[in-house]
Order: structure tokens, then sequence, then C-alpha cells
């Protein structure tokens, strides 16, 4: 991988010339390339062992040997004057991210292969902890991911707790689902659990799941089943 380095701020912003800011001043267009920039914030915190640039490269390397469209990064970027800061540069993807569709071309077709291309990767393992409408892109009558610095692999097809907390973020999203229109989604969830193969006890658990996920705020779940365990625990020992 080309690596790019910055000793100055003024040799950064050098090269961010002509750059179009495509979003809150951390991902840019310039040309035909997309330059992300990942800034680590607090004191405590992964960024700091591996850098999030490093985590994007492997992910996208991986999901290219699984066959799933996504980044194609050609640079990485080193800011040596703040070691919180990592980039990449890759390929700009000539479509649209699903969010960004127009309500017309959100046709039923589109929404079926999304379920399918969402199954498809649930199938090969891959967890998009970043899985919602505005980070797949949808051009050529495909789809790609991007943002996918968050990803976990799996050597096994994910599990169907692991399924319904993918797509919790993709639901949490209010705006965008009024958008995509809820019977879209629900054509989406239905095609995603047909192309999943489910029994029907998955079909009863993957949507006690999602219910479950939408009806409770996510972190009382962890907190509860956190404080269950640790009332176990506490029996245990007494
Ligand atoms: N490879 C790409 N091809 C086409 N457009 C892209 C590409 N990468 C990003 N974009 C556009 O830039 C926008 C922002 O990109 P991205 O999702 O990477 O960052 P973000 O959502 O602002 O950041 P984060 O999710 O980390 O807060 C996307 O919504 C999309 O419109
Ligand atoms: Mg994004």
């Amino acid at each position: 991988m080309k690596k790019i380095y910055f000793n100055t701020e003024h040799s950064y912003l050098e090269y961010l010339t002509d750059a179009e800011d495509l979003g809150y001043e951390k991902t840019w267009l310039k040309g035909n390339n997309v330059i992300k920039i990942f800034n680590t914030r607090g004191f405590i915190s992964s960024g700091f062992i591996r850098s999030f640039s490093s985590r994007i490269i492997n992910n996208a390397h991986k999901l290219n040997k699984l066959q799933i469209p996504s980044l194609k990064i050609s640079e990485e970027l080193v800011f040596q004057y703040d070691k919180r800061k990592s980039g990449v540069v890759y390929k700009y993807i000539p479509g649209c991210t699903v969010r960004d569709l127009p309500r017309k071309d959100i046709t039923k077709d589109l929404v079926t292969n999304l379920g399918k291309f969402i199954a498809e990767f649930h199938q090969k393992g891959v967890y998009f902890r970043a899985m919602h409408l505005g980070n797949i892109i949808y051009y050529n009558k495909t789809f790609a991911l991007i943002d996918v610095a968050k990803i976990h692999f799996y050597p096994w097809p994910l599990f169907i707790l692991t399924r319904a907390r993918a797509f919790r973020r993709l639901i949490k999203y209010k705006k965008d689902i009024a958008h995509f229109k809820q019977s879209n989604l629900e054509l989406l969830l239905s095609r995603y659990r047909l192309e999943s193969n489910f029994s029907k006890r998955e079909n009863l658990l993957f949507n006690f799941y999602l219910n479950m996920m939408q009806s409770f705020n996510y972190k009382t779940i962890k907190l509860l089943i956190g404080l269950v365990i640790f009332m176990l625990i506490l029996l245990w020992l007494i």
C-alpha cells in the first residue's frame, strides 16, 4: 500500500486543495478519489493501538477476497504531526447511497436485491457494524459497502442474534425509514429472511430479537444482562 506522509498541517491542507467536502471535513472528493480522515478521540481509545486507517485497509482487503463489493483503497495517509489522525484514499463509486436515492428510484426490485445482497454477506460471516442506508452505495444495479472500518469477520454464517444486531442500526434511523418507506423495510426484511433460508424457529427468533431491539434501548438490554450475570455470580459466591 502506497503511503502519503504529512509532516505539517500546511502540507495536509495543500493536499486538500480543490477537494470537495462530502461530510463534516472527514470525507472529501478529489477528482475521482475519496479521501477519508479518521480522528481518534479521548485519552483511551482502541484507535491508538490500531489506527482506523489500518482497520479499513484490512477490512476492504478481506471484503475484496470474499467478493463483496466495497472500497478499492489505493493509499494510506500518515499524519506525522498528529498521531490522532489517520486516513485513506479510495476510488469514488459513481452511484448514490441508498439513503440519498430519490423515492421514485426505490423500486420493489431494488429492495429485493438489497435484501439478497445483505443475506449474502451475512452468510459469508461478515458483520458490518455500521450497516445503515447511508453506508450502502447503489450503482450500476449493484450495491457496495462504504465506511467499512467497523467489521467483524466470522468463519461461519452470522448467528441470528448478530443478524438482528446488524439490522438494529439500519432501523434506528427513523428519517431514513420514513424516506425509504415502512412497506419497503418490511419487504427488505422478508426478502432477507427468505434468502437466508431461515427455518420457522430462526424466523421467530430473528423477529423476536428485532422487536426487542426496537422496543428497548440497546444499552438498557446490555445493562440488564450485565446485572443478571452479576447477580448470578453473587449468588454463586454466597
Ligand atoms: N467510495 C465512495 N463512492 C461514492 N461516494 C462515497 C464514497 N465514499 C463516501 N461517499 C459519499 O460520502 C458520504 C460520506 O462518506 P462516509 O460514509 O465514508 O462518511 P460519514 O458517514 O460522513 O462518516 P462516519 O459514518 O464515519 O461518521 C457518503 O454518504 C457518500 O455520499
Ligand atoms: Mg457513513
